[in-house]
Protein backbone atom coordinates (compact mmCIF):
# COMPACT_ATOMS: atom_id res chain seq x y z
CA UNK A 1 0.00 0.00 0.00
CA UNK A 2 1.52 3.41 -1.07
CA UNK A 3 1.71 6.30 1.68
CA UNK A 4 -1.23 8.05 0.31
CA UNK A 5 -3.57 5.11 -0.03
CA UNK A 6 -2.31 4.56 4.12
CA UNK A 7 -3.20 7.82 5.15
CA UNK A 8 -6.91 8.04 3.40
CA UNK A 9 -7.47 4.40 5.10
CA UNK A 10 -6.18 6.02 8.62
CA UNK A 11 -8.31 8.99 7.66
CA UNK A 12 -11.57 6.99 7.35
CA UNK A 13 -11.07 5.28 10.35
CA UNK A 14 -10.81 8.77 12.20
CA UNK A 15 -14.38 9.63 10.67
CA UNK A 16 -15.44 7.03 13.07
CA UNK A 17 -14.86 9.20 15.82
CA UNK A 18 -16.70 12.39 14.97
CA UNK A 19 -20.47 10.28 15.61
CA UNK A 20 -22.91 13.23 15.59
CA UNK A 21 -20.86 15.16 17.96
CA UNK A 22 -22.24 18.85 16.57
CA UNK A 23 -18.39 21.05 16.40
CA UNK A 24 -15.02 19.30 15.81
CA UNK A 25 -11.55 20.61 16.13
CA UNK A 26 -9.26 19.40 12.56
CA UNK A 27 -5.67 19.44 12.62
CA UNK A 28 -3.29 19.79 9.98
CA UNK A 29 -1.47 18.27 7.28
CA UNK A 30 -1.43 15.67 4.80
CA UNK A 31 -3.10 13.16 6.38
CA UNK A 32 -5.80 15.80 7.71
CA UNK A 33 -6.19 16.73 4.04
CA UNK A 34 -7.11 13.24 3.63
CA UNK A 35 -9.69 13.55 6.58
CA UNK A 36 -11.23 16.89 5.67
CA UNK A 37 -11.64 15.04 2.03
CA UNK A 38 -13.16 12.20 3.55
CA UNK A 39 -15.27 14.35 6.11
CA UNK A 40 -17.36 15.90 2.79
CA UNK A 41 -19.90 12.76 2.64
CA UNK A 42 -20.53 13.09 6.42
CA UNK A 43 -20.75 17.36 6.60
CA UNK A 44 -24.54 17.56 7.11
CA UNK A 45 -23.62 15.62 10.94
CA UNK A 46 -21.30 18.74 11.66
CA UNK A 47 -22.61 22.15 12.98
CA UNK A 48 -18.91 23.28 12.07
CA UNK A 49 -15.33 22.79 12.89
CA UNK A 50 -12.13 24.82 14.91
CA UNK A 51 -9.49 24.58 12.50
CA UNK A 52 -5.86 24.58 13.42
CA UNK A 53 -4.41 26.91 10.40
CA UNK A 54 -5.27 28.95 7.42
CA UNK A 55 -4.60 25.91 5.60
CA UNK A 56 -6.87 23.79 6.83
CA UNK A 57 -9.54 26.43 7.50
CA UNK A 58 -9.17 26.97 3.97
CA UNK A 59 -9.91 22.94 3.21
CA UNK A 60 -13.07 22.76 5.25
CA UNK A 61 -14.27 25.86 3.90
CA UNK A 62 -13.95 24.29 0.52
CA UNK A 63 -16.16 21.48 1.27
CA UNK A 64 -19.11 23.73 2.89
CA UNK A 65 -18.04 23.18 6.39
CA UNK A 66 -18.39 26.66 8.63
CA UNK A 67 -15.08 27.15 10.42
CA UNK A 68 -15.67 28.42 14.01
CA UNK A 69 -13.76 30.60 16.56
CA UNK A 70 -12.78 28.36 19.12
CA UNK A 71 -13.72 30.91 21.91
CA UNK A 72 -17.61 31.19 20.58
CA UNK A 73 -17.99 27.43 21.04
CA UNK A 74 -15.97 26.09 24.03
CA UNK A 75 -14.58 22.69 24.71
CA UNK A 76 -14.98 20.14 22.10
CA UNK A 77 -16.10 16.76 21.70
CA UNK A 78 -13.35 15.40 19.42
CA UNK A 79 -9.78 16.63 17.64
CA UNK A 80 -8.67 14.97 14.65
CA UNK A 81 -5.19 15.45 13.50
CA UNK A 82 -1.67 13.71 12.74
CA UNK A 83 1.33 13.55 13.70
CA UNK A 84 4.87 13.25 13.36
CA UNK A 85 5.96 10.80 15.95
CA UNK A 86 4.00 9.12 18.14
CA UNK A 87 4.99 6.53 21.28
CA UNK A 88 2.38 3.75 21.88
CA UNK A 89 1.75 6.23 25.15
CA UNK A 90 0.39 9.10 22.46
CA UNK A 91 3.25 11.47 23.55
CA UNK A 92 4.25 12.84 20.67
CA UNK A 93 5.81 15.29 18.66
CA UNK A 94 4.37 17.55 15.71
CA UNK A 95 4.74 21.22 13.92
CA UNK A 96 6.32 19.37 10.91
CA UNK A 97 3.60 21.17 8.83
CA UNK A 98 4.09 24.76 11.60
CA UNK A 99 0.69 24.61 13.15
CA UNK A 100 1.75 23.75 16.53
CA UNK A 101 0.52 26.38 18.23
CA UNK A 102 -2.98 26.21 17.41
CA UNK A 103 -2.98 22.43 17.62
CA UNK A 104 -1.76 22.62 21.46
CA UNK A 105 -4.57 24.85 21.85
CA UNK A 106 -6.98 23.04 20.42
CA UNK A 107 -5.96 19.45 21.57
CA UNK A 108 -6.22 20.93 25.18
CA UNK A 109 -9.55 22.06 24.70
CA UNK A 110 -10.89 19.21 23.45
CA UNK A 111 -11.94 16.42 25.59
CA UNK A 112 -10.75 13.41 23.50
CA UNK A 113 -7.80 13.71 20.60
CA UNK A 114 -7.55 11.15 17.93
CA UNK A 115 -4.26 11.36 16.26
CA UNK A 116 -4.02 9.50 12.54
CA UNK A 117 -0.16 8.29 12.11
CA UNK A 118 1.68 5.82 9.85
CA UNK A 119 3.06 3.10 11.44
CA UNK A 120 6.51 4.15 10.59
CA UNK A 121 6.11 7.22 12.49
CA UNK A 122 5.62 5.19 16.17
CA UNK A 123 8.65 5.09 18.06
CA UNK A 124 10.07 4.13 21.37
CA UNK A 125 11.55 7.26 22.07
CA UNK A 126 10.46 10.27 20.25
CA UNK A 127 13.40 12.80 18.95
CA UNK A 128 14.63 11.02 15.20
CA UNK A 129 12.14 13.20 13.42
CA UNK A 130 13.58 16.74 15.37
CA UNK A 131 11.81 18.92 17.84
CA UNK A 132 9.59 22.06 15.81
CA UNK A 133 9.77 25.09 18.20
CA UNK A 134 7.91 28.27 17.71
CA UNK A 135 9.50 31.41 18.78
CA UNK A 136 8.37 34.90 18.65
CA UNK A 137 10.91 36.42 16.34
CA UNK A 138 13.29 38.33 17.83
CA UNK A 139 14.05 35.77 20.52
CA UNK A 140 15.14 33.21 17.60
CA UNK A 141 18.81 33.15 18.73
CA UNK A 142 18.12 33.17 22.39
CA UNK A 143 16.32 30.16 22.04
CA UNK A 144 18.72 28.45 19.60
CA UNK A 145 21.39 28.93 21.94
CA UNK A 146 19.25 27.81 25.01
CA UNK A 147 18.51 24.45 23.16
CA UNK A 148 22.12 24.22 22.35
CA UNK A 149 22.88 24.25 25.97
CA UNK A 150 20.73 20.77 26.43
CA UNK A 151 22.40 19.02 23.30
CA UNK A 152 20.16 20.23 20.45
CA UNK A 153 21.29 21.08 16.90
CA UNK A 154 18.85 24.08 15.94
CA UNK A 155 18.09 24.86 12.19
CA UNK A 156 15.98 28.08 11.83
CA UNK A 157 12.64 27.35 8.86
CA UNK A 158 13.74 30.06 6.89
CA UNK A 159 11.26 31.89 4.62
CA UNK A 160 8.43 30.16 6.73
CA UNK A 161 6.12 32.22 8.99
CA UNK A 162 3.62 30.48 11.05
CA UNK A 163 0.39 31.61 11.23
CA UNK A 164 1.09 33.14 14.25
CA UNK A 165 3.21 35.44 12.82
CA UNK A 166 6.37 33.76 14.53
CA UNK A 167 9.50 31.44 13.22
CA UNK A 168 9.90 27.97 13.75
CA UNK A 169 13.34 26.00 15.08
CA UNK A 170 13.79 22.13 14.33
CA UNK A 171 15.94 21.12 16.60
CA UNK A 172 17.51 17.68 16.87
CA UNK A 173 19.70 15.43 18.79
CA UNK A 174 17.58 16.56 22.01
CA UNK A 175 17.66 13.60 24.47
CA UNK A 176 13.60 13.05 24.65
CA UNK A 177 13.94 10.44 27.09
CA UNK A 178 11.20 12.08 29.63
CA UNK A 179 9.30 13.95 27.27
CA UNK A 180 6.83 15.49 29.89
CA UNK A 181 9.66 16.79 31.74
CA UNK A 182 11.68 18.34 28.61
CA UNK A 183 8.27 20.04 27.35
CA UNK A 184 7.72 21.45 30.96
CA UNK A 185 11.79 22.60 30.52
CA UNK A 186 11.50 24.18 27.15
CA UNK A 187 8.50 25.80 28.10
CA UNK A 188 10.41 28.19 30.34
CA UNK A 189 12.65 29.63 27.42
CA UNK A 190 11.74 33.59 27.54
CA UNK A 191 10.31 33.73 23.48
CA UNK A 192 9.16 29.89 23.64
CA UNK A 193 5.60 30.15 22.07
CA UNK A 194 5.07 26.63 21.73
CA UNK A 195 7.33 23.37 21.93
CA UNK A 196 6.11 20.32 19.54
CA UNK A 197 6.12 17.99 22.38
CA UNK A 198 2.80 16.68 23.15
CA UNK A 199 3.62 14.99 25.99
CA UNK A 200 1.26 16.53 29.01
CA UNK A 201 -1.79 16.47 26.91
CA UNK A 202 -0.89 13.59 24.48
CA UNK A 203 -3.12 11.69 21.95
CA UNK A 204 -6.08 9.68 23.67
CA UNK A 205 -6.73 7.31 20.50
CA UNK A 206 -3.70 6.29 18.05
CA UNK A 207 -5.16 5.38 14.88
CA UNK A 208 -1.99 3.40 13.25
CA UNK A 209 -2.13 2.50 9.37
CA UNK A 210 0.27 0.56 7.39
CA UNK A 211 0.30 -2.48 5.07
CA UNK A 212 -1.58 -4.46 7.42
CA UNK A 213 -5.08 -1.82 8.18
CA UNK A 214 -5.63 0.30 10.81
CA UNK A 215 -4.00 -0.79 14.79
CA UNK A 216 -6.43 1.33 17.25
CA UNK A 217 -4.62 2.28 20.57
CA UNK A 218 -6.72 3.47 23.72
CA UNK A 219 -4.56 5.04 25.89
CA UNK A 220 -5.88 4.94 29.24
C1 LIG B 1 1.41 20.04 11.57
C2 LIG B 1 1.52 18.72 12.23
C3 LIG B 1 1.11 17.54 11.43
O1 LIG B 1 0.12 16.85 12.12
C4 LIG B 1 2.30 16.65 11.24
O2 LIG B 1 3.35 17.39 10.64
C5 LIG B 1 1.99 15.43 10.38
O3 LIG B 1 1.71 15.83 9.08
P1 LIG B 1 1.42 14.81 7.91
O4 LIG B 1 0.08 14.23 8.15
O5 LIG B 1 1.49 15.68 6.67
O6 LIG B 1 2.52 13.78 7.91
O7 LIG B 1 1.89 18.59 13.36
O8 LIG B 1 1.89 21.06 12.38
Amino acid sequence: MDEQAAKRKVALAALEFIGHCGVIGVGTGTTVACFIEALSGLKHRLDGAVASSDDTARRLGEIGIRVLDLNAVGPLAVYVDGADESTRHGQLVKGGGGALTREKIIAAASKRFVCMIHRAKLVDVLGDFGLPIEVIPMARSHVARETRKRGGDPVWRKDYITDNGNYILDVRGLDIVDPSALETELNQIAGVVTVGLFAHRRADTLLVGGESGVETITIT
